[in-house]
């Protein structure tokens, strides 16, 4: 079966309390809660886990070459300076989509670039947590563009 890994950067574990009015009210459980139900309709598997730690994210996306068929990612602050976690995700080159609850372009002008999207196929930010939703399935459509998913029957 397809296996995609999605990681959170730091700070998303104190989702539903931080910041709420940028970051929305639902907790990172419940969050990950509805990743597990967008896997389940799309027939794929996913492993989802937090760090705050930039190297411990780096270690995670190089042990993902041969485990996984896409990295979802939301890298938080990391996505703005962390050139360490970018090279991890051209090291092993797979299929990533760079995701974000908030808008990240509509934000502070320190918060505009990505250096994961630059080695992504694509990003998603904006949508609170449906973001992520969007993310999983984008990885999805693109694995079975290549047919790595296949095509649900009927
Ligand atoms: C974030 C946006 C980042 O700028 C910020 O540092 C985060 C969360 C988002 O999901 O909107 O921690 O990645």
């Amino acid at each position: 079966m397809v296996r995609i890994l999605v990681l959170h950067g730091p700070n998303l574990n104190l989702l539903g309390l931080r910041e709420p009015d940028v970051y929305g009210s639902l907790t990172l459980p419940l969050l990950d809660e509805m990743i597990r139900a967008t896997a389940k309709e799309a027939g794929v598997e996913v492993d989802i886990r937090q760090s705050n730690a930039e190297g411990e994210l780096v270690t995670w996306i190089q042990a993902s070459r041969e485990r996984y068929d896409a990295l979802v990612i939301n890298a938080a602050a990391y996505t703005h300076t962390s050139i360490a976690i970018r090279d991890a995700i051209a090291a092993v080159d797979i299929p990533t989509v760079d995701v974000h609850l908030s808008n990240i372009h509509r934000r502070e002008p320190f918060r505009h670039r990505s250096y994961i999207a630059q080695v992504a196929i694509g990003q998603v930010s904006g949508f609170g947590a449906h973001s992520y939703v969007l993310g999983l399935q984008a990885a999805v459509h693109y694995l079975r563009g290549r047919k790595v998913v296949p095509q649900p029957t009927a």
